[in-house]
């Protein structure tokens, strides 16, 4: 069964349809994919998943219970969590007061305690817990952010372009920190431009352009057919990092 399933998802800002009659569904345990260029609405999708962004209309089941009445506080208490884009921790904070964000108002003992535990996945960020966030380099800032929204304890996680703006070394870090995720048994919902990155982690991913799901599939047979590719409608080139690998 799927943990997520969004049927017919559609946000506009005024005039601006951002995202229309989007459905795709998140299998528990698992990473999985969803590929676009840049303004295809892979953002504003996981805004409206989480209610952040008033959904026009929609559908979004969790768990097998529907939970399109729910707003985002009550959602993120059932298991869904939300690392955004360009990480938004708050550099003048150290790491210790970033990661106890993502817990915040559960109650000072909870919060502690998940600190411990996130402490123990990532021993190097107790290390330098005292450390202000904004003189970690931004590999290090992006696994504080994923951090954090793991200090809800979610079944989900939806991850909005953890690899933006960072170096390969970097990229491969956060897919390591990302396995171990998987491993713990969190299901990922992993927006990215980056194909590569998408491939390694995923079996399966959704193909966004223009506010639409335009293919879905097992990775490789997306990849092969350069199907993303043709998704992209020649908008955007798609970079080194990324380019899909031919077949
Ligand atoms: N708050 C907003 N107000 C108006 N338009 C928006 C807003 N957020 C996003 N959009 C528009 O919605 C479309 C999808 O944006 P976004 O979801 O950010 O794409 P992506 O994350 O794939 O780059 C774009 O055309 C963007 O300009
Ligand atoms: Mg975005």
């Amino acid at each position: 069964m799927s943990l997520l399933r969004v049927s017919e998802l559609s946000v506009r800002f005024g005039t601006t349809v951002a995202l229309r009659d989007v459905t795709l569904e998140v299998p528990a345990g698992r990473t999985t994919g969803v590929l676009g260029a840049n303004g295809a609405g892979k953002t504003t999708m996981l805004l409206g998943i989480l209610g952040v962004v008033p959904r026009q209309s929609g559908r979004i089941e969790f768990d097998g219970v529907d939970v399109s009445g729910l707003n985002t506080v009550q959602l993120v208490k059932i298991g869904i969590a939300l690392c955004p884009e360009n990480r938004r921790l708050f550099p003048n904070m150290t790491i210790d007061d970033n990661l106890l964000l993502g817990a915040y108002g559960r109650g000072r003992s909870i919060e502690r305690r998940r600190l411990d535990e996130v402490y123990e996945r990532f021993p190097w960020l107790h290390e330098r817990r005292h450390e202000l966030a904004g003189r970690l380099s931004g590999g290090q800032q992006q696994i504080v952010a994923i951090a954090r929204s793991l200090m809800s304890q979610p079944k989900l996680l939806l991850l909005d372009e953890p690899s933006s703006g960072l170096s390969p070394v970097a990229i491969n870090e956060i897919a390591d920190v990302l396995r171990q995720v998987a491993a713990d048994g969190t299901a990922v919902l992993l927006v990215e431009q980056n194909v590569k990155l998408v491939q390694s982690l995923c079996d399966t991913a959704w193909v966004l352009a223009h506010g639409q799901v335009k293919d879905h599939g097992p990775v490789t047979e997306l990849l092969a057919g350069l199907r993303v590719a043709d998704a992209y409608f020649g908008g955007l080139p798609l970079t080194n990092e990324s380019a899909p690998v031919q077949a």
